[in-house]
């Protein structure tokens, strides 16, 4: 193994004619509601992505946010506890006064959405006062288990919030994941809302869509013209996708214990970014052009069989998970997984595919590494210089340390041809000098966009839980012990059998303390 040098390239966003992105629609005013305001999801990510949109001048004048909740508490303690939680998890820092008096001026709280407690009818009357600013448009946010979806939808439709598609102002819905547990039960999600909502009204939100970094996946294969002719089967001899995670159930023992690591992270984030990076190149950016080709891919995604679990698939559990409040003694949910698994279409076919991903890993690290094939034939005669070349890999980082790296071959200073593996290396903070912008925030204000593109449509939902199905299917019918790993570790040792036995490693490697 060569040592890895990185070069000490400077790359800096170009200075030149300000290039335009195709027109965009600007947000609209509306009321939000946010159902569960009081819940954790609103106080970690919701309220203060919403704040620093005020705090960036993006949120439009005439945006009223409604909070609902099950607690019965004044507005004021509501707005003291989200200031607190948005004092602590806003990505600007310290929070600014002025900011939050203005932002804090757009709320109401209407407690107990129960049924029977008039809570839609109290939300109906604020709208109408609120009209003439927010234009009459109604956003909903639903942060809530997706079991109360069904409900939520019934009551606000009886009290004649949803505006038809086709009239003047609007209703849009965010629902947050997981949308089913499994394909049938997607499928019954879907219909559910389809009795309510038209598609185009109903915007499931896949928070991974909205960061940065996997935006920036189509603009790197569509705006350069040197990667996407090696983008195939012809060039690239693997593909790997990590999501390692230092963090463990984080007090969501009950709901993680539900869900494992497949449902949480899998079927939507990993194939969410899988879609970006294999994709075919859509006719548009427009938002269906780019979905329809994101469902082709999870079309070809071969199917998984019971018997490639155990030998494509591994599973692991931290030790110490089953102490987590809310987790049965005996639980055999997968906090973490390795897979390896195939795209059948022309690009992709033999091109295999490995994705690691779990809680209570060594390092937290999200990325996409993209492995070229070995060059044909070593010219320079040397065995030791032979073997010391690498094939080129590019790494689309996602998080932390954002950016793109090409791994490539350079010869070492010296009389001798000595061949050394080198970087080259672009970071998001030192080119462009901007801070990321959070994906709530982002994708908050596309909703009021009523841009739909980053978020999953139906036909996608569903085709992604047909192929982890099996795999879920498989793991619960089985009685054996899942694996064990310790905390901080890079996993089970099968995950590491699992691509070391085609002779490749996994890419993000730190110090290896497998069990
Ligand atoms: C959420 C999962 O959807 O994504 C969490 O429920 C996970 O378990 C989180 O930790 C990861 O998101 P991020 O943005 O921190 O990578």
């Amino acid at each position: 193994m060569t040592d890895l040098h990185t070069i000490g390239l400077d790359i800096h966003a170009r200075k030149g004619p300000e290039i335009h992105p195709p027109m965009r629609s600007t947000a609209e005013p509306c009321t939000l509601v946010i159902v569960g305001i009081t819940g954790d999801l609103a106080h970690r990510k919701l309220i203060p992505a919403l704040y620093n949109l005020e705090r960036s001048h993006l949120l439009p004048d005439g945006v009223r946010v409604v909070g609902m909740g099950r607690h019965d508490v004044p507005l004021e303690s509501l707005m003291y506890g989200l200031k607190e939680s948005t004092a602590e998890h806003s990505r600007t820092q310290p929070i600014d006064a002025d900011v939050w008096h203005k932002f804090a001026q757009r709320f109401d709280y209407i407690a107990n959405p129960g049924e029977g407690s008039g809570a839609f009818k109290t939300l109906a009357k604020l709208m109408e006062e609120h009209k003439e600013e927010t234009e009459g448009n109604r956003m909903f946010y639903f942060a809530t288990p997706p079991s109360a979806f069904g409900t939520l939808l019934k009551r606000i439709n009886a009290a004649g919030l949803i505006h038809h598609p086709r009239e003047e102002h609007w209703t849009r819905v965010i629902l947050e994941k997981p949308i089913g547990h499994d394909h049938d039960s997607a499928v019954e999600l879907n219909e559910l809302t389809a009795d309510f909502l038209d598609e185009k009204q109903t915007y499931r939100i896949d928070h991974y869509l909205g960061k940065e970094t996997v935006q920036n996946i189509l603009i790197f294969r569509y705006a350069n013209a040197i990667f996407e002719p090696l983008w195939n089967r012809n060039h690239i001899d693997h593909v790997q996708i990590e999501a390692c995670e230092t963090i463990g159930t984080e007090g969501r023992g009950v709901f993680y214990d539900q869900t494992g690591v497949v449902r949480d992270i899998v079927q939507n984030h990993l194939l969410q970014v899988l879609a970006m990076v294999t994709m075919e190149p859509p006719s548009s950016f427009h938002s269906e052009s780019i979905r329809d080709e994101k469902v082709k891919v999870f079309q070809s995604l071969r199917q998984i069989y019971p018997q490639d679990v155990g030998k494509d698939i591994m599973h692991g559990q931290y030790r110490g998970y089953r102490d987590n409040e809310g987790v049965a003694d005996d639980s055999r949910t997968p906090t973490a997984v390795a897979m390896r698994f195939w795209i059948d279409n022309w690009r992709w076919q033999g091109v295999p595919f490995y994705l690691r991903a779990g809680k209570r890993l060594e390092q937290k690290v999200t990325q996409v590494s993209i492995h070229f094939k070995s060059i044909p034939l070593c010219l320079f005669g040397d065995d030791e210089a032979c073997a010391q070349i690498e094939p080129n890999v590019l790494t689309l980082r996602i998080q932390p340390d954002e950016g793109i790296s090409l791994a490539f071959n350079s010869k070492v200073p010296g009389d001798a041809i000595n061949v050394g593996s080198v970087e080259m290396d672009m970071s998001y903070e030192h080119a462009f000098q901007k801070p990321i912008h959070d994906a709530y925030e982002r994708l908050v204000l596309d909703c009021m966009r009523g841009d739909a593109t980053l978020f999953a449509r139906r036909d996608g939902v569903e085709q992604t839980w047909k192929f982890i199905d099996p795999l879920i299917k498989t793991w619960e019918s089985a009685k054996d012990p899942v694996p064990q790993y310790e905390q901080g570790s890079t996993g089970p040792k099968e995950f590491h059998d699992l691509i070391e036995k085609d002779g490749r490693r996994w890419h993000h490697t730190t110090t290896d303390s497998s069990t």
